[in-house]
């Protein structure tokens, strides 16, 4: 029997300024849509919070208007009416490390797409069953899978969005920066075969040390003459998933509502997340504000310890990741509202590359958001500048791991 798209369960929405009572429209709801008309009604799915104040963008191109981006909002309005809220399914998404603990859980996820028409899985390790049980889904996008290195450049063909969750997880007793030496060169052999197949893809890595695998893949990619600063991205939405959970949590507010701006890096105490920005606003005492961001720090670790030995945060990880490629494709489908933090190139701060909130488009990184950094309590002004060293070194490293290995041309 044809699997027939339904109505009514969204995976994945996006809040809009509408959701805060203005008069600017909702967010589209994406989604699968499921037959049962108010089951899961409720559910939050891959959702991001994008309230931003208009007149606060910073761009590549420099400074946008509140009245270009008013003019952004009002085009989506008119696209959500000419979409009749149905996406077309028409990105092609590849995940590299496909048959990992996140990479299972994540490509299932993104299988649940609608913007997806092909979904490649890749590893080094046998992806076929992983390619054939997830295939089994009546979703749009094709499946396909594709082993050892051989098959990279047909996995990468045309692709849109490339996920990079391939490499070792962390282990009791390990850092981040244990991981370097394997992962830096994992990161480095996919990035330079991304530059030769798919040069214009989104690139998202997850592999860590977050901190260093996105300046390698920026220098393979300069390397190959293809960098483009807006499309390669450091997936730091797990912290912002975590911060959200934990301070809805400890203040007992609505988890949907919840939406705290994590910048800086990706590991320990360069993980920022700025309470005093949290929306809805909300007041913290000082214990409250140290436990909970040494606890969002921290987190990684908490699941570390907590698996004993046999692995990292992989499940909540892939619902992070998966919602910021939700987040990218709705950006490549031309929704005009799409923010999320990343680790980026950045000129907000001294360091080259820094983890802030980011307006998504179809180019990539349209904006970075620089208002969370204004106005920021003495806490965490001196938090930012207490992690800058270590982002540096973790920048540098990575740096000169990519500088002093060529690649091929
Ligand atoms: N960004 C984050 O927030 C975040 C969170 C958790 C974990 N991670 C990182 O994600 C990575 C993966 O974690 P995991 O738990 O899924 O590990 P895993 O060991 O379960 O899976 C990794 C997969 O990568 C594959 N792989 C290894 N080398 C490869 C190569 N050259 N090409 C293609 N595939 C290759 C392996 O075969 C394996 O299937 C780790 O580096 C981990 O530290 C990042």
């Amino acid at each position: 029997m044809a699997a027939a798209p339904a109505a009514t369960f969204a995976i994945g929405t996006t809040g809009s300024l509408g959701q805060r009572g203005s008069s600017l429209p909702q967010s589209k709801s994406f989604g699968l849509k499921f037959n049962s008309l108010n089951h899961l009604k409720s559910f939050c799915g891959l959702k991001a919070m994008s309230s931003v104040r208009c007149e606060s963008e910073s761009s590549f191109f420099g400074n946008k208007t509140g009245a270009a981006l008013r003019a952004s909002f009002a085009s989506k309005a008119q696209k959500e009416n000419n979409h009749n809220s149905q996406p077309q399914a028409s990105y092609k998404v590849a995940v590299l490390g496909a048959a990992g603990g996140i990479g299972q859980p994540l490509s299932l996820l993104i299988k649940m797409s609608p913007l997806v028409s092909n979904l490649h899985l890749y590893d080094i390790a046998n992806v076929k069953g992983v390619a054939a049980d997830i295939s089994h889904c009546n979703t749009p996008s094709q499946v396909r899978d594709f082993t050892g290195a051989s098959e990279l450049p047909n996995c990468l063909k045309d692709v849109n969005v490339v996920v990079i969750p391939a490499g070792v997880p962390r282990k009791p007793g390990m850092t981040r920066d244990d991981l370097f030496n394997i992962n830096a060169g994992i990161v480095r052999d996919l990035v330079s075969a991304v530059a030769d197949y798919c040069p214009d893809a989104f690139v998202q890595i997850i592999s860590n040390p977050v901190n260093s695998t996105v300046p390698i893949a920026a220098e393979v990619l300069k390397q190959k003459g293809v960098y483009d600063p807006k499309k390669l991205f450091g997936v730091t939405t797990l912290d912002v998933v975590r911060a959200n959970t934990f301070v809805a949590q400890r203040k007992n507010l609505k988890l949907i509502d919840v939406d705290v701006p994590v910048v800086g890096g990706h590991a320990g105490i360069t993980i920022l997340p700025l309470l005093s920005k949290t929306r809805p606003s909300a007041s913290f005492t000082d214990e409250e504000i140290d436990e909970l961001t040494v606890r969002i720090q921290n987190a990684g670790t908490e699941v570390v310890e907590a698996k004993a030995g046999t692995g990292s945060a992989t499940l909540s990880m892939a619902y992070a990741a998966a919602r910021f490629v939700e987040s990218s494709l709705r950006a490549l489908d031309g929704d005009g509202d799409v923010y999320e933090c990343s680790f980026v190139e950045s000129n907000l701060t001294d360091l080259p590359f820094f983890a802030s909130r980011v307006k998504l488009g179809r180019t990539g990184v349209e904006a970075l958001i620089p208002s969370d950094l204004q106005g920021l309590t003495d806490y965490e002004q001196k938090a930012l500048e207490a992690l800058k060293p270590e982002l540096k070194a973790s920048i540098e490293k990575g740096i000169a791991f990519a500088q002093k290995q060529t690649v091929a041309a």
